[in-house]
């Protein structure tokens, strides 16, 4: 597996105005792709995201013999339930811990075995969280330390509750697809709520999941039936332009398309606290019955949203807010790095520590090269203070640093570089060539 490398230079941004479009979700593409490949029939999905990780699991999946064309639109001819075929190679989920964790759940079932690994960054991160219950189902799974890579002998499952000790909806996704596969009811109770996608998508592709409270169930042997969907914009990549023009004196930025799931908005309240203005604007194409503000795509709402430049005030984030933004921490704390004088306090993230990079500490030491203050906690951090100045900024082969990074070095004064900044190519390949467009607009 290839280590990503490369310097980006940031260029300077003054403005931010007109309109952009984000790459397609990341997390609803992941999905639509492997409950694609274990539908009856042809899937076709318009904007699936362009990313590495959403690439890393059309590759496994066609590996586990799904036929998958890809042109403007994504063709998945389905399988069936339990259809998928033993890989003649070990699996690679490259960067992708959704990859990893939802196939584990997919792989759980079926009766062979099959070896899935990752990147370095990948082979770092707790996979217990999914073998557990994953064991309790029926399957055996292998791991060193419980890190990638997974061996996973499938069997035939018995349905499980499940109570995750941390809100993932990772977690919960793999336990409920490795659940449409089990004898019974599988049923995982969350600590806290997190993004719905795996519950939106079950009901498009025919599926029916029951919700009380925190507790979600899905009976096991439910066939799929194949979609034609479009994947909205990815809230997590627009949020780098809602930041740097919330920044931004003077900014009105209009960002086309967005997810607008309430379970990923999280970070539209924030951003409204911390003084931006940002509107909801109306689709054009509301279906008739309409009256919301928000088209929706199969199971996901979706629109446009309006950001304008408002004198930016210090702001937190609370432990119950954490799981409805925990990726757009990083981007959230480009904010205060941007405007002197105010700061961004996030507690109870500990699991910012786990992602594709320890996201407190590389933050932290990449934004101090670039001249402001962090105090780290074991569970989050303080931004704000210091002297926005340029600097080589390294990215950690983290993308969602790279571009957080980036927003922020657009507004120093110095020139701002950063290192391992190709990792932007794992959910927003086009990113560095938005923000030179942006940058020329200004
Ligand atoms: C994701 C869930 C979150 C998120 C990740 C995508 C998903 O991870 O950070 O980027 O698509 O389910 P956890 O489930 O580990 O919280």
């Amino acid at each position: 597996m290839t280590p990503l490398i490369g310097t980006a230079a940031v260029p300077h941004v003054t403005r931010v105005s007109g309109r952009v479009r984000v790459p397609g979700d990341k997390s609803i593409s992941h999905r639509y792709a492997m409950l694609a490949a274990i539908a009856d029939g042809t899937s076709r999905l318009r904007n699936y995201a362009p990313g590495a990780d959403c690439a890393a699991t059309l590759a496994c999946l066609q590996a586990l013999g799904a036929a998958i064309s890809r042109g403007t639109t994504l063709t998945i001819e389905g399988l069936g339930l339990r259809g998928l075929r033993q890989p003649a190679e070990p699996l690679d989920a490259a960067n992708s811990g959704t990859s990893m964790r939802l196939l584990a759940g997919l792989l759980a079932a079926h009766p062979f075995r099959t070896v899935i690994g990752g990147d370095a960054s990948l082979s770092r991160r707790p996979m217990r969280r999914v073998i557990e219950p994953l064991t309790r189902m029926g399957a055996s799974i292998a791991a060193d330390d419980g890190r990638p890579p997974l061996t996973i002998d499938g069997a035939d499952l018995h349905g499980i509750a499940h109570a995750p000790e941390v809100p993932s909806a990772q977690v919960k996704s793999a336990v409920l697809l490795a659940g449409l596969h089990a004898s019974g009811r599988t049923t995982v109770i969350e600590p806290a709520p997190t993004r719905d996608h795996t519950e939106r998508a079950f009901a498009a592709f025919g599926i029916s999941a029951t919700r009380e409270g925190h507790a979600v169930s899905v009976e096991g042997g439910q066939r799929l039936r194949a979609i034609d969907a479009e994947v909205p914009g990815d809230i997590s990549s627009a949020v780098f332009w809602l930041v740097l023009a919330a920044g931004t004196p003077g900014s009105d930025l209009t960002i086309e398309g967005v997810g607008l799931n309430p379970s990923r908005t999280g970070v539209l309240d924030v951003l409204r606290r911390a003084g931006a203005d940002i509107e909801v604007i109306t689709s054009t194409d509301l279906p008739p019955e309409g009256g919301s503000h928000y088209r929706s795509e199969p199971g996901e709402p979706a629109g446009s949203l309006r950001v304008r430049f408002g004198n930016p005030v210090s702001f937190e984030i609370t432990p119950e807010e954490v799981p409805g933004l925990i990726d757009e921490i990083p981007a959230l704390a480009a904010l205060p790095a941007m405007q002197p004088g105010i700061t961004m306090t996030v507690r109870g993230a500990q699991e910012l520590r786990v992602k594709e990079s320890d996201r407190i500490t590389m933050l932290a030491r990449g934004f101090g090269v670039l001249g402001i203050k962090v105090e780290e906690y074991p569970d989050g951090f303080t931004i704000g203070g210091g002297r926005l100045r340029g600097g080589e900024a390294d990215a950690a082969h983290d993308h969602r640093l790279a571009m957080a990074f980036a927003i922020a070095g657009s507004r120093a004064p110095g020139v701002v570089s950063i290192t391992g900044a190709d990792a932007v190519a794992v959910s927003y390949p086009r990113f560095f060539d938005e923000l030179q467009r942006i940058a020329r607009g200004s």
